[in-house]
């Protein structure tokens, strides 16, 4: 179990906008309905926050040690490590969050997931996507968050970038990791997004996650936003 965070934070998740539409999204009380008819402005710019996060457990109780790894719980909700990240930009920055889901879900189990995310890589596979954005048009910057899987994105990250164009936007990559660090990610995403302008990310080890929360918020500060 990692770290907890404050209730004003969950407040904050709570008040949050969730764009676009998805299963698990619709069942998760932390994140809201979806509202894209009123973006969420910070300065003069839109912002909008993307995630892919695989939380290996939903039961908070007596958790194995990779089910552990994976997540970060607050108040009995578990929430993924890179979910957590998300979270922490929804709190600095206010902006609009959309959960990446494959059209099929993954497995939770720690063996079975990693075997899937190897097979996934082995065949450059392109893992269909439960929902889309509604107009991604009207974000001028994108933060888009990820684990590391296999010293890469997850592949779901691929068909996401293709399915998506960046070209005028501003992408602000984040992760979470197990030692990998970044991976070279941001130098794929350039190269999936040749006309998007890619910002310096922000990774974490998903040991430093549970202290990372002033981190994260640092982090955003400190952005040109
Ligand atoms: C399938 C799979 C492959 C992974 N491969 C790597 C890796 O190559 N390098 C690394 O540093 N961490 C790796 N990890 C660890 C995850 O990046 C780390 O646990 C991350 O914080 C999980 O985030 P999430 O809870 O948001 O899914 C892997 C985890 C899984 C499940």
């Amino acid at each position: 179990m990692k770290a907890i965070l404050s209730t004003a934070m969950i407040l904050a998740a709570l008040a949050s906008i969730t764009i676009g539409y998805s299963k698990e999204a619709k069942e998760n009380k932390a994140e809201m309905k979806s509202n894209s008819e009123s973006p969420t402005t910070v300065s003069e710019k839109k912002f909008l926050i993307v995630y892919f996060s695989m939380p290996e457990t939903t039961d908070p109780n007596e958790m194995t040690t990779d089910e552990d790894n994976s997540v970060v719980v607050i108040d009995g909700h578990v929430l993924g490590n890179t979910q957590y990240m998300a979270y922490v930009i929804q709190e600095a920055t206010g902006a609009d969050i959309f959960r990446i889901e494959p059209a099929t879900p993954y497995p939770t189990n720690h063996a079975a997931l990693v075997d899937l995310a190897e097979d996934e890589k082995g065949v450059n596979a392109r893992p269909a996507i439960e929902a889309q954005i509604k107009n991604l048009a009207q974000y001028d910057m994108v933060f888009i968050g990820y684990p590391i899987w296999w010293s890469d994105m997850p592949m779901i990250l691929y068909t996401f970038f293709e399915e998506y164009d960046f070209s005028g936007k501003t992408i602000v990559p984040f992760s979470t990791h197990g030692g990998s660090r970044f991976a070279r990610t941001p130098k794929t995403i350039q190269h999936l997004e040749p006309e998007a302008r890619m910002m310096d990310g922000l990774t974490i080890s998903r040991d430093r996650i549970q202290n990372a929360e002033q981190q994260i918020m640092d982090w955003v500060n400190g952005l040109d936003l």
